[in-house]
């Protein structure tokens, strides 16, 4: 392996919205080419909520997938107050419906239909961890009193860790994790609980947000933090720490509801993911732990066999186009019209 290319086992990415309609022409050949499988969030309008609606989404994704690439996703549903638990019971049976999403109502896009209170979905929590179903968690309390920087340290102290006292055997990944706290915590904690790390945490803290001017395209939830929360991340990421895998996150907003008053949280990081970790991992001489990072920790924690194709990175530097067409709007993605360090074979 030198240092001018690198070969790795095809990855996947553990955390992703490629919405739906039009917009998936563009999301999914942006990730298919490069992951072999994802985690596909539920947060829809109306969301996932049933194993056969999780179907239904995965047929329209697989129609937008380019011919000669093969590409799976793996679907989830979107916790309710009210989701039965017969429909934990057919996510179980299902192996392409393979988790549950949590949503604190309100923490985020289209999260409105989410959790209100953890005791009212408890009963579905103790089924999932009877039929070992995975639970995904956007990590934040909605608490307007609590500040915005703070609320993934309270979400852990005050839903997360009472949760895990109860159910230590559910199996947990703390999502997009933005803090130290996250890390420590999660560091701490039984094999049963792992972090995704998204790459424009590894790349960014909230300076690149609101320093010398606000920009939209850097906003996303959990918010970026300071500088040394995103130390702590990165050295979680290249530590060869199993708990720690690459979730991308990648959530494209059209670029009127990004640049506008009130602006919506997401960042578009697909079409330079893998690459864009790579520039991470050898900023901090750790290419050699990314392969482990991006494609093999992932499968490992959801119980699933690593892939069996392998892609390669060289190093030659290549322009982000400005924007890319989403439905009838565009797309700003990160490092739009600036230039990302490694490229993808495309041979491979
Ligand atoms: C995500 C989205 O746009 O769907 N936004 C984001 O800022 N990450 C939702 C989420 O994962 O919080
Ligand atoms: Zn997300």
């Amino acid at each position: 392996m030198s240092l001018e290319q690198i070969s790795l086992i095809k990855p996947d990415d553990w955390h992703l919205h490629l919405r739906d309609g039009e917009a998936l022409k563009t999301t999914v050949p942006h990730t298919a080419r490069t992951f072999s499988r994802a985690i596909v969030m539920p947060n829809l309008l109306p969301p996932v909520t049933t194993v056969a609606a999780a179907m239904d989404y995965r047929e329209r994704i697989l129609a937008a997938v380019p011919g000669g690439i093969s590409f799976r996703p793996l679907m989830t549903l979107y916790l309710t107050d009210n989701l039965a638990t017969d429909e934990i019971d057919r996510l179980a049976e299902s192996s392409e419906v393979v988790a549950v999403k949590y949503y604190p109502a309100g923490a985020t896009t289209n999260s409105e239909n989410g959790v209100t209170d953890i005791k009212h979905v408890m009963p579905t929590l103790e089924r999932m961890a009877e039929l070992n179903v995975p639970l995904l968690i956007h990590g934040e309390v909605t608490d307007p009193e609590i500040d915005i920087f703070d609320r993934e340290k309270h979400f852990i102290e005050q839903v997360l860790a009472p949760l895990r006292s109860h159910l230590p055997e559910l199996k947990t990944v703390l999502e997009h994790i933005t803090t130290k706290d996250s890390v420590q915590y999660v560091s701490s904690e039984n094999e049963n609980i792992a972090a995704t790390l998204t790459v424009h945490h590894l790349l960014h803290n909230r300076n690149d947000l609101l320093a010398g001017g606000v920009r939209p395209h850097f906003y996303c939830l959990p918010i970026l933090k300071r500088s040394s929360h995103q130390e702590a991340l990165i050295a979680a990421a290249i530590s060869g720490n199993e708990k720690f895998f690459l979730g991308t996150d990648s959530a494209p907003h059209a670029r009127s509801l990004k640049e506008t008053a009130c602006g919506c949280a997401g960042i578009y990081t697909a079409p330079a993911a893998l690459e864009l970790y790579a520039e991470v991992f050898e900023q901090h001489g750790a290419l050699d732990k990314l392969e482990n990072f991006a494609s093999v920790f992932g499968p490992r924690f959801y119980g699933l066999e690593t892939n069996s194709e392998t892609i390669s990175l060289t190093r030659q530097s290549w322009e982000m186009p400005d924007q890319y067409q989403l439905a009838d709007d565009v797309v700003i993605p990160l490092r739009a019209g600036e230039a990302v360090s490694w490229q993808l074979d495309q041979s491979t």
